[in-house]
């Protein structure tokens, strides 16, 4: 693992702009890494993987001797590959200093394979230029999978077969969606596993390497102010919340198999949800922080019907520009009813939660973009500003807000007396700014992520167990959705969404933030 996942940390009052203590470059010694992007001429790599590696190079956090291939079905040159990948890096951390040599030294460690995804030829052909690369040093691999689904097994039974090695590791990063449901996946699951160890297997959830999630546990373990606090005794509701300000644009085939339940609840807020819920971990070891997401997952009560909104996004015209529906899509067939948006209540019936209300809510062409955790707490008992406060406990008690993106901040609502001769009391935020705070700019959660499985540390990968849990919350009320083909409530394109996720809240007392 890292050195610095343990502890070091900066103390100063100053504005940090340097790289933090702990965040050396680390190294692999000896060997040789070599990341194979498997579906390299698509979306995901260009826009988020191969500008990863890049930023991971740049910062010298890659080992000496690395190298990059791409492998898809598209013919393409070496040089091709470069020119693509060239279109979207960028120099994130510094602008000024050697940007344009690095990015030519990074190309040049780029390769290209074309291949078929279930060609035992193309694999072959991968393996002799990696092994041309790897130079007889120790060869380390990581195959990344940015490819539909469909294909995962194909590409690990043909990978697998030319990849194995006694020295060194292979391993293989694999991208949602794992599977559709509790069957799908577990079935994906056993094939993998037929050629994979499930040590092999780097299941990757983006959110769990955006910086504000990572620091949830910060927070809460580091702090002696919040873990009192954390539970049913002083939490009336917490809240996770993710929206977007645009449509599926252009992935409407993909997402209509899928829907936001599957595409962000299922994994993203889920994975959140755990953190905030679990109990503290022996250490903060992969296992053994696993082992407590496990737990929390496994005591949630299983999703029901009722507690469930769903809506999905109509056109809408607005300052005379026209935004298509969820259903104009061409790719979305005639009819559709899968949801773009959906809300929440769920349960942990464990002591520390029993009762406690967790909402989700997750929608796509919403009127703004941002991603929240919001922990209402209960109000003070025989509060003695009570009368100055008001009782109404949404404006009157304490609110904390993690506001994962953009803009990403931790803030505390409180009551505080306005200044004066008076005695009137005003709300007030306690606002950790991290743009004000930290001038370094954050890596984006593909470069951890990325680092993580390079290191092998597996701290913030899926385990099997947790994605069987997490599939065992959503899968019986997803089935009734869909055997019920329940109709979604029509929201405008921009809009705050549907009214009946305010009605959900209100069941369980709870106003949105
Ligand atoms: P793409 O649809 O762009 O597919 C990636 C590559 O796979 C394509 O360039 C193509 O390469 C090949 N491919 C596409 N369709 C097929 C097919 N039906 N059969 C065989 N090969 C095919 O996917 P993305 O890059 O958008 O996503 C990759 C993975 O990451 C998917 O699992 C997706 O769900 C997941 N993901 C994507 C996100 C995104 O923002 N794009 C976000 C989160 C997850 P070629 O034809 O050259 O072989
Ligand atoms: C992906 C979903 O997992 O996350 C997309 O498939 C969504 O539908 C994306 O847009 C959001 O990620 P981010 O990091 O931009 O918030």
């Amino acid at each position: 693992g890292r050195p610095q996942i343990g502890a070091s940390f900066s103390n100063s009052n100053e504005v940090l702009d340097g790289k933090p203590a702990g965040d050396g470059p680390p190294k692999q010694g000896g060997g040789t890494v070599s990341i194979t992007v498997v579906g390299a001429s698509g979306d995901l790599a260009k826009k988020k993987i191969f500008p990863a590696l890049f930023a991971l190079f740049y910062e010298d956090c890659l080992p000496e001797h690395f190298t990059v291939f791409g492998y898809a079905r598209s013919k393409m040159s070496d040089e091709e590959l470069r020119n693509m990948i060239s279109m979207t890096l960028t120099c994130r951390i510094d602008k000024r200093e050697n940007c344009g040599d690095k990015m030519e030294e990074f190309l040049q460690r780029c390769f290209y394979q074309s291949g078929q995804y279930n060609s035992e030829e193309g694999f072959a052909e991968l393996d002799r230029k990696l092994k041309e690369k790897e130079e007889g040093k120790v060869p380390n691999r990581l195959f990344y999978l940015s490819i539909p689904p469909n294909i995962f097994v194909d590409v690990v039974r043909s990978a697998s077969r030319t990849a194995s090695s006694s020295t060194g590791w292979t391993r293989f990063i694999v991208e949602k969606p794992f599977g559709r449901d509790s069957e799908s996946s577990g079935e994906l699951t056993r094939s993998l596993k037929k050629y994979l160890a499930e040590e092999q297997i780097f299941r990757i959830d983006h959110y769990l390497g955006k910086e504000l999630v990572e620091n949830l546990s910060v927070l809460r373990f580091s702090n002696l102010v919040f873990e009192p606090l954390w539970s049913r005794n002083y939490i009336r509701n917490v809240q996770l919340i993710f929206s977007e300000d645009f449509g599926t644009e252009g992935r409407g085939g993909y997402f209509d198999n899928y829907g936001i339940i599957r595409d962000i609840m299922q994994n993203h807020l889920l994975q959140i949800l755990a953190l905030f819920a679990m109990e503290t971990p022996v250490s903060l070891d992969a296992e053994d922080i696993r082992n407590e997401k496990v737990k929390v997952l496994r005591s949630m009560r299983p999703l029901k019907v009722e507690d469930v909104v769903v809506g999905q996004y109509k056109g809408h015209t607005r300052g005379g520009r026209s935004f298509p529906g969820y259903a104009d899509d061409p790719t979305v067939p005639k009819g559709s009813v899968t949801p773009t948006f959906a809300a929440a209540a769920l349960f942990i019936d464990n002591a520390r939660w029993d009762g406690v209300p967790f909402l989700m809510k997750a929608g796509k062409a919403l009127h703004t973009r941002r991603a929240e955790i919001r922990v209402q707490f209960r109000s003070v008992p025989g509060n003695l500003y009570r009368r100055s406060v008001g009782t109404d406990p949404d404006t009157a008690t304490n609110e904390l807000v993690l506001r994962v993106q953009p803009d990403e901040a931790i803030y505390l609502k409180i009551n505080n007396k306005v200044p004066g001769l008076g005695m009137r009391l005003d709300r007030s935020n306690l606002n950790l700014l991290y743009s004000e705070r930290y001038r370094r700019e954050i890596p984006d959660a593909y470069e951890r992520l990325l680092l993580d499985a390079i290191e092998g540390e597996r701290r913030l990968f899926i385990r099997s167990d947790e994605l069987d849990a997490a599939w065992a919350i959503f899968t019986p009320v997803l089935r009734e959705l869909e055997d019920r083909r329940v109709a979604p409530e029509l929201y405008p394109y921009g809009s705050r969404g549907p009214v009946g996720a305010h009605y959900l809240a209100a069941n369980y007392n709870v106003r949105w933030g």
